[in-house]
């Protein structure tokens, strides 16, 4: 066999940095011990059964069996804009602020060659979501670092950052909910965002993909929301989260024109758009009841106060989760992230996410995911308290 070697562009992407864990844990399942994964992101309950039997309708529809128009079906454009006036107030133009994306992620990855240039500066959160990087990877782009601190809140502190750096930067991420430190933006964030975008000319990407998991009843907010945030930006929107979807990979990103404009593009050129009948289901969920939402925000907060009550019980201290479905801790003394993550999982076989696997602004972190049902959450924090590392 002939050998060919991979582009310089996929030479360049990162390292899954979570694939060694996932050989680990599957390595202390396969010697049959009880695993307590706290470790993945995946959303552990269904798709609401409304939302499944509109696509087993939707599926019989010879219309969906062609070519789904290259930008999107227009009602399912529509049903995104009237969800955000419904659920944030915020009027978006169907045919000119959205473009429906094959989950965010997509969006995410693709922003970079669909806006910058290779060299091009971009600022990335650390800790923050590993797969930003893959985009800057392709797109060949500079990344610059905003740390996170538990002493700002988790949001980036701007004033700290130098004007050369806000003026070399033409994209920056940011992600509130946030994935990992589950920490959530205020409103004056935001707009103090909007300024400094409009003052260094940066584009904005805000990653909402846990937007309708807030917590003590304080709904997250959209940064869209903020005035003059289309001007500089968009946010990208996920169905994963919301409503169990994440198998079906629908997302969108909203709101300025040019930005949007420019992706469209892109997938023009890329993809023909989604499986209508998947179109027509995910309008309907948009569009539905909302009960299916209330009741997994209700569940997720549950499972968040069983398992920082019983951190507590054992001395392990840690701000409780304020939205997503995440949980952010300190490591124990004397412990690096991943010698953490090992000494759990070898003697409690309790599955961490190490925090330097977010960027080395996550060392002395732990992830834990709100994934499994309260009893087994508060034995992963028993198992753990047994091991006396925070007496
Ligand atoms: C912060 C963040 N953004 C985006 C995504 C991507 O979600 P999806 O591609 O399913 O829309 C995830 C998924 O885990 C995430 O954690």
């Amino acid at each position: 066999m002939v050998y060919f070697e991979k582009s310089d562009a996929l030479k360049r992407l990162p390292k899954q940095f979570f694939a060694d864990l996932v050989v680990k844990t599957n390595a202390a399942i396969a010697k049959g011990y009880d695993v307590i994964n706290l470790g993945q992101g995946n959303p552990d309950q269904p798709t609401p059964p409304h939302i499944v039997k509109s696509l087993q309708e939707a599926a019989a529809n010879p219309l969906y069996h062609k070519y789904s128009p290259f930008r999107g079906y227009d009602f399912l454009k529509e049903a995104i804009a009237a969800f955000y006036k419904r659920e944030y107030d915020v009027a978006i133009d169907p045919k000119t602020e959205v473009a429906i994306l094959f989950g965010s992620k997509t969006g995410l990855v693709e922003i970079g060659e669909c806006i910058l240039n290779s060299g091009d500066t971009v600022l990335m959160p650390d800790p923050g979501y590993p797969d930003y990087l893959s985009g800057f990877a392709l797109a060949n782009l500079n990344m610059e670092t905003m740390p996170l601190r538990a002493e700002n809140a988790f949001l980036p502190d701007y004033a700290s950052m130098p004007d050369t750096l806000l003026d070399k930067a033409k994209l920056m991420f940011l992600n509130y909910p946030n994935n990992p430190t589950s920490a959530t933006a205020p409103a004056d964030f935001f707009e103090e965002t909007v300024k400094v975008a409009e003052k260094h000319n940066i584009c904005v990407l805000h990653d909402f993909a846990y937007g309708a998991l807030g917590f003590d009843g304080k709904k997250p907010r959209s940064f869209l929301q903020t005035p003059g945030a289309k001007e500089v930006g968009i946010e990208t929107y996920t169905l994963s989260k919301t409503y169990n979807m994440a198998g079906w990979r629908v997302g969108f990103a909203l709101g300025n024109k040019s930005i949007i404009e420019a992706i469209e593009l892109f997938q023009d050129h890329y993809f023909v758009s989604l499986f209508g009948a998947i179109q027509e289901a995910s309008a309907k969920a948009l569009l539905g009841p909302q009960d299916c939402v209330r009741e997994l925000v209700q569940r997720y907060e549950t499972r968040r106060n069983a398992f920082f009550d019983a951190a507590k019980k054992i001395g392990w201290n840690a701000v409780p989760s304020q939205g997503s479905f995440f949980g952010w801790l300190p490591v124990a003394k004397g412990f690096t992230s991943e010698s953490f993550f090992e000494y759990v999982l070898d003697k409690a076989h309790v599955v961490l996410a190490p925090g330097v696997g977010f960027g080395k602004g996550g060392e002395n972190y732990v992830r834990i995911g709100l994934l499994s049902e309260p009893e087994r959450l508060t034995e992963a924090v028993e198992r753990i308290g047994k091991l006396h590392l925070f007496d």
